[in-house]
């Protein structure tokens, strides 16, 4: 039996993956949550920031339209596809590419942004120290993770560690409410926000 390559398998969800509430934030009070969170933890505008495994952009073109300027970064041609079909915003990029070593300018970043993505990563640690080399000094990384009812993800304690290995500060906070999710969860998801 052969595996099939992890592109295609983001392909095959592209089309429907904005239906979760969480991913397409069609409802706008799930769409506030998030909103009020990353506005929360990120700097004020004008900033760069970079979106690592941005899907259907929707976190991309979510923070382009509070003013940041935002590189979305995807491996999934769908995925891509359907971020540039969405009503374009002013400072956004799309780049179809590998986001464990994202074709980036190095240090020109205020914030490196990715939502469950760093999970998917072969070699976590390494990718984050690739990902900190795209901030400016004083730049921050914002990681939103789960561990999923599925299996898949990464541990709070372990994305926290994961963080402190680079030398980094790392705050965690919990996301259990359902307000983020449009529905009640019971497993563990958090963001992790490092300040540099
Ligand atoms: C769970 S989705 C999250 C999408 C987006 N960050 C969001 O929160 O709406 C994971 C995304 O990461 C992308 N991805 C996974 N591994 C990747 C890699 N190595 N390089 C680029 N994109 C990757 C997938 O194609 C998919 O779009």
């Amino acid at each position: 039996m052969t595996s099939r390559h992890p592109i295609d398998l983001w392909d095959d969800e592209a089309a429907t993956f904005d239906e979760a509430a969480d991913h397409g934030l069609r409802d706008p009070a799930v769409r506030a949550v998030w909103r009020d969170l990353l506005l929360s933890v990120l700097p004020p505008t004008p900033a760069r920031i970079a979106d690592l495994g941005c899907g259907t952009g929707t976190l991309t073109l979510l923070l382009a339209a509070e003013g940041y300027d935002v590189d979305g970064v995807d491996f999934s041609p769908e995925m891509v596809r359907l971020a540039r079909e969405k009503p374009p915003a002013a400072g956004v990029t799309f780049t179809q590419a590998d986001a464990d070593d994202p074709p980036l300018e190095p240090g020109a970043y205020d914030v490196v942004l990715c939502r469950h993505v760093l999970w998917a990563m072969p070699d976590p640690a390494a990718t984050l120290r690739r990902w900190i080399g795209l901030l400016e000094p004083g730049g921050r990384l914002v990681l939103v993770e789960g561990n999923w009812s599925t299996g898949a993800g990464l541990t709070a304690a372990r994305t926290v560690e994961l963080v402190e290995s680079t030398g980094r500060e790392a705050e965690l906070t919990m996301l259990p409410e359902a307000a983020y999710w449009g529905r009640e969860i019971d497993d563990e998801r958090y963001v992790v926000v490092s300040r540099g």
